[in-house]
């Protein structure tokens, strides 16, 4: 893990969220999907607490953030932030998704906001060739990823709660089809999704073989370096750090 300065170099501003495109050679290098940064969120001490991210996409000496449009004071600090400034970076934090050498279709399962941490996965898999479909549940169509974010190679499926875009409903609806398909999956949401994706695996291949789905542990972390103890879960047979261990762990070590 290194602590570094990153140079803002672009700024998006979409539905309320903003993403900052950022300069940071020597993370981005270091830097893999599923494994978060963390941002100082303002000039000096306080906020204090850094704020966790996962780049939406690493590219060489690049890596972007997006930061999503809620009330916290140093999220709106971050998205106040413009090209040319620079922010505190320390990174990256843990182990993230491993993809398999004979994987050749890999499912990416995205709930609600954790499906922004899946794009980077998304990038890389695409880029070795790896067939991909990412499938989302979203509240609505604007809080949905737009489909011009992902690589032309990837099949999209979206399931929005109010039935704003894609099939209304729950994303566990289709599950059923895509696990036949695939023969690796990533997933990105909360423990009861975890759950969810669980029994369906189950129903569908009989049992929940470790090296079949990858889970990123939904937590945001304050140190990153396994100091503080506060990121402390039930996980992998025991009390671990999940800055540490994860935060991708396998989908049977924390179901
Ligand atoms: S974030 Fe401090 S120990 Fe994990």
């Amino acid at each position: 893990m290194i602590q570094t300065k990153a140079h803002v170099v672009k700024r998006e501003s979409e539905r309320g969220h903003v993403i900052l495109t950022l300069k940071a050679a020597a993370l981005a290098m270091r830097l893999g999907p599923g494994q978060p940064i963390l941002v100082r969120p303002g000039p000096g001490l306080d906020p204090y607490l850094p704020r966790t991210f996962h780049p939406l996409s690493i590219q060489d000496d690049l890596l972007s953030i997006r930061i999503p449009p809620d009330a916290d004071r140093g999220h709106a600090w971050l998205r106040a932030r413009s090209v040319g400034e620079t922010l505190d970076c320390l990174g990256p934090v843990g182990r993230g998704f491993r993809i398999a050498a004979q994987a050749r279709r890999l499912l990416c399962l995205g709930e609600g906001e954790w499906a922004w941490t899946l794009l980077s996965l998304v990038e890389k898999a695409v880029a070795q060739g790896v067939a991909v479909t990412l499938a989302v549940e979203a509240t609505s169509a604007t809080r949905a990823i737009p489909a011009q974010r992902l690589p032309l190679a990837v099949e999209y499926r979206l399931a929005t709660v109010d039935g704003s875009r894609g099939r209304r409903g729950r994303i566990s609806t289709l599950l059923p089809e895509l696990l036949s398909w695939a023969d690796a999956v990533a997933a990105a949401g909360t423990m009861a999704f975890y759950q969810t994706l669980a029994a369906a695996i189950e129903e569908q291949r009989l049992l929940l073989r470790h090296g079949y789905a990858q889970a990123l542990y939904p937590s945001t972390f304050f140190c990153g370096v396994g100091a503080c103890q506060t990121c402390a879960r039930d996980v992998a047979g025991g009390r671990r750090r999940v800055c540490l261990r994860g935060p991708v762990f396998d989908l049977a070590d924390i179901v």
